[in-house]
């Protein structure tokens, strides 16, 4: 079992078989006996969820949620709000993926703040505004058991979307996990396209905080391991290899994409993604599969340098020789692992292009994306490369 225990990030990473019989321990050490227990349908019905209930069977369950929603909406987190206040409790253990995750932030970021969420989401103002609301008061800590490879539980920030199906982002170190437990069996029972399209998803964080307005040499560093370790699980994941090795292999690597867009944040390819899922239904990881190879065309003209080296880091993962530009491996490993690779085939109609790229617009991600975007139709270009498919050979 791998065991990092950051203090500066107060976040400890157990990742391993068998890491969650280390829960009660954990939350032992955070003083912790009455927890929220957060989880999907379908994530509660899986073996790692039962592993965690009797990992708990010491603990107060003051009250157990499954029923989170795909893209966390507001109007549940606020009405779970309601439910768990004056319960006491002392903690959250979200089981699941990255909408189980925002939903515990969420609901954490409430009980501390006070109703509506929207009140403490970011705003952003297009070209280059961007204002992010101080939430100082103390916060319930949050654990995870990820059942996806988004590593959103690694994050402080989070997404929950409005009625009118607009994503909003919160930001709070304080709801960042302090315990991140990565068990390869909570993996087991997820269907193999989710594990591969959150993989993606993890993949584009590694690329987008490489070049993020925001990068530093730290988390340049740690982006394109994150990289290489992915180009090298996923294809490997697809062939049929569910080994326990693997599997930790790929939430480590997952591990590295929520540490780097932790402190370089995301660009205008989640931009996209959040629309496509808030607007659209689309989920995350499909959206983040398809996207990922057109957003790196669309930035590569002013990201060059990073772009060589993420394509040095994916040939090296994936085993081959470099030169290949980074948008063409990533090409190559959407096909490697069967994954749809326009937006076509993930689903998105062709009438619906326009008003994405109109929302997509109002996203922050703009702020943090290398390359300035200042008008709708340049989005909307993106769009049609990604619905038709049209991805150029550039020379590396
Ligand atoms: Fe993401």
């Amino acid at each position: 079992m791998t065991m990092i225990r950051n203090d500066q990030a107060r976040q400890t990473l157990l990742c391993g078989p068998a890491s969650i019989a280390a829960l009660p321990a954990e939350l032992h050490q955070l003083d912790v006996t009455r927890v929220v227990l957060v989880s999907s349908p379908h994530a509660s019905t899986s073996r790692g969820f039962q592993a965690v209930r009797q990992a708990l069977e010491g603990f107060d369950i003051v009250y157990e949620f499954t029923a989170v929603r795909p893209h966390a909406p507001i109007v549940d987190t606020e009405a779970l709000a309601a439910e768990v206040a004056g319960l006491d409790a002392g903690a959250f253990v979200a089981y699941g993926g990255g909408s189980v995750s925002d939903t515990a932030k969420a609901v954490s970021i409430l009980l501390a703040e006070g109703a509506p969420l929207g009140g403490h989401c970011s705003t952003f103002t297009p070209p280059d505004q961007l204002f992010q609301p101080q939430l100082r008061r103390p916060k319930l800590p949050v654990v995870s058991v990820p059942t996806t490879l988004s590593g959103a539980e690694v994050t402080p920030g989070g997404g929950a979307t409005d009625s009118a199906g607009i994503k909003r982002v919160f930001w709070d170190s304080k709801v960042a996990s302090r315990v991140l437990i990565f068990d390869p069996l909570a993996l087991q029972d997820v269907p193999p396209d989710i594990v591969l399209t959150s993989g993606m998803n993890g993949l584009a964080h590694c690329a987008e905080a490489l070049y993020s307005r925001s990068a530093s040499p730290v988390t340049d560093a740690l982006a394109l391991e994150g990289a290489r370790r992915f180009a090298a699980a996923l294809p490997t994941y697809a062939e049929g290899d569910r080994t326990d090795d693997l599997a930790s292999e790929l939430l480590l690597a997952a591990y590295f994409g929520g540490i780097v867009i932790s402190n370089a944040r995301v660009g205008l390819h989640h931009a996209v993604c959040h629309v496509l899922g808030a607007l659209l239904g689309v989920p995350h990881g499909v959206a983040n599969t398809v996207m990922l190879p057109y957003v790196l065309q669309f930035n590569a003209d002013e990201t060059e340098a990073k772009q060589q080296l993420l394509g040095l880091a994916l040939a090296a993962g994936l085993g081959i020789e470099p030169g290949r530009p980074a948008s063409l491996l990533v090409r190559d490993i959407q096909l490697a692992c069967n994954l749809p690779t326009t937006l076509q085939e993930a689903g998105v109609r062709y009438e619906e292009l326009d008003r994405v790229a109109e929302a997509v617009m109002q996203d922050r991600g703009l702020y943090f994306n290398p390359k300035v975007v200042t008008d709708a139709s340049v989005v909307r270009a993106l769009l049609e490369n990604a619905y038709t498919g049209t991805l150029l050979a550039v020379a590396a």
